[in-house]
């Protein structure tokens, strides 16, 4: 059964640990994910952006297929199935189709406006038990081949939509998603403390997991940080195995090109990535 993060995120918090939030785009990734956290006892979240729910035909299609592999391959650590940065009719549709989290991404909206949707949804996911994420200070990555700085919030702006009652709230503090650039300046642990001073108990949500060095993660998990998301590098060593299996003509082989045969390389090192990222964040055996 699928859980609100609120318990696994409250516990992180308090344990000094983080939940690792993967994205996911089809079946072999969803399975992936859900077979390492229960291999490794951990809680999860399985992030869905608009995009990807699109892909896998819709939310309800995404919710038939997590519950379902949830029952058949005898899950039973925390999962929650969670809207990544969706819009405000995203969220609606996420909460209708049967999501148990949900992110209202409303950083590129004027603050007001943020302010005003993440309310009407906080009193609605409040009813219906599911965790909501708010976004303040829009967390950047590339556009058009121009990767932007990663933006760092307002502390004010924080407290005030951490005050409304979310479960979790997402600040920039200079990440960005996708491949960081060589010249970027790592995280602001400056803006993070400010932010936590003024939010208190909130978990506090990491964006743009990928490719921060493992002593900045231990040290945002350190000031507040209960949430990591991770999304391209399972995409990046999903690639290079799937090119590996290609490149060395295996898919010539035999029956190499059965899907279940061509894909598996790809599925092992989303696996053993998943693994690496929840032994970083800490929650390996806590469920
Ligand atoms: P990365 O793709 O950089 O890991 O970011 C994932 C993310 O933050 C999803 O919201």
């Amino acid at each position: 059964m699928l859980v609100s993060a609120k318990d696994m995120l409250n516990k992180a918090r308090d344990g000094k640990y983080a939940v690792g939030q993967f994205n996911i785009n089809n079946l072999e990734w969803t399975k992936a994910i859900l077979l390492t956290a229960q291999e490794q006892n951990s809680p999860v979240i399985l992030g869905v952006s608009e995009g990807a729910g699109k892909y896998m035909c819709g939310y309800k299609t995404v919710v038939g297929m997590v519950n379902g592999m949830i029952d058949s391959l005898g899950i039973t650590v925390p999962v929650a199935l969670h809207l990544d940065h969706g819009t405000f009719e995203g969220a609606k549709a996420c909460i209708n189709a049967g999501f148990s989290s949900i992110m209202f991404d409303g950083s590129h909206l004027p603050f007001e406006e943020n302010f005003a949707k993440t309310t009407a949804l906080v009193n609605t996911c409040d009813v219906l038990g599911l965790s909501l994420e708010a976004e303040v200070g829009a967390i950047g990555g590339e556009e058009d081949g121009v990767v932007g700085a990663g933006e760092c919030a307002d502390p004010e702006e924080c407290k005030k939509i951490a005050d409304l009652g979310v479960t979790m709230l997402a600040a920039g503090i200079g990440n960005i998603h996708g491949k960081y650039p060589a010249n970027w300046p790592g995280l602001s642990f400056e803006t993070l403390e400010a932010i936590k001073a003024k939010v208190g108990d909130m978990p506090l949500v990491l964006h743009g997991g990928t490719g921060i060095p493992d002593d900045m993660i231990k040290k945002a998990i350190s000031l507040g940080v209960a949430k990591i998301n991770v999304n391209t590098e399972c995409q990046l060593v999903f690639q290079e195995a799937t090119r590996k299996y290609i490149e060395a003509g295996k898919d010539l082989e035999g029956k190499g090109f059965d899907p279940r045969k061509l894909l598996a390389p790809g599925f092992e090192a989303i696996k053993a990535k998943v693994k690496e990222k929840m032994e970083i964040f800490g929650s390996v055996g806590k469920a």
